[in-house]
């Protein structure tokens, strides 16, 4: 039996070995397409929190997708909001070179672009966006990494700051494990998935690791959502 009463930290995902498979690693973005569209829930957070800061005219919104991958995210918002008749440039960074050769390989709707860059080297060119979002990268940071990239999303990040990952938990697991076990064949989308799950933050240990500012959301079971809004503090403080 699996132990998920702790988080997994020290067991790497297949898709992190820089000399894993590279036709498995192709599978397992163009898979991320499906699992990401049914498990991730960026359609409702696109209309609830996003959609409303977008607007059809004047100067496009700009969001980051931190940790693009294989860029399916980045790609669903900014085709969801050109169907929506609004204004959005999406950057995908992802600094890992498969992901980024993979991603700008896609046809791309309008409206985005990718770029080879961590959210360090995004915060020295002094780059900003309005919004910065992410998919399934929490979880693969250890203490270090997390607080930095918190840290660049701050620095980023003009409006609203969405970080979105899995809530660790036997049910999440259960259901995973059945709905992956037979499909997805010749990727890593079963046993990294299942991994990732291990890796999650349960929301209280969430909260423990963030710094002041953060609010971490639990939009519907089985996902975490963190979340950072520029100035709230100073308001809130005031
Ligand atoms: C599991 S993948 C998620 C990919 C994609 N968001 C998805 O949901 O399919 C995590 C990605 O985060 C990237 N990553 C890790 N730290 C990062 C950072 N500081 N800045 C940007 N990307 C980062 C990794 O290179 C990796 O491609």
């Amino acid at each position: 039996m699996i132990d998920l009463s702790r988080r997994e930290t020290a067991l790497p995902e297949l898709m992190d070995d820089p000399d894993c498979d590279l036709d498995a690693l192709h599978r397992t973005y163009g898979h991320f397409v499906l699992v990401n569209r049914l498990v991730a829930g960026w359609r409702p957070l696109y209309r609830r929190r996003i959609r409303p800061l977008l607007s059809p005219a004047g100067a496009p919104t700009t969001l980051l997708d931190l940790g693009s991958g294989g860029g399916d995210v980045a790609r669903a918002l900014a085709a969801w909001a050109r169907r929506d008749g609004l204004r959005l440039d999406v950057t995908g960074a992802d600094p890992d070179d498969r992901a980024h050769a993979y991603a700008t390989a896609q046809p791309q709707p309008p409206g985005v672009t990718f770029v080879r860059a961590a959210s360090r080297d995004l915060v020295a060119e002094g780059r900003r966006f309005d919004l910065v979002v992410s998919n399934h990268v929490v979880h693969h940071l250890d203490a270090a990494e997390l607080a930095g990239v918190l840290r660049d999303s701050e620095g980023l990040a003009g409006r609203l700051v969405l970080h979105n990952d899995i809530a660790r938990g036997r049910l999440a697991y259960g259901a995973y494990w059945a709905a992956t076990v037979a499909g997805f064949r010749g990727s890593f989308i079963h046993p990294d998935g299942l991994l990732s799950i291990r890796r999650s933050y349960r929301a209280d240990e969430l909260r423990r690791a963030i710094p002041a500012g953060w609010r971490v959301e639990r939009p519907w079971p089985f996902r975490l959502v963190l979340s950072f809004t520029p100035g709230a503090q100073e308001h809130a403080n005031a």
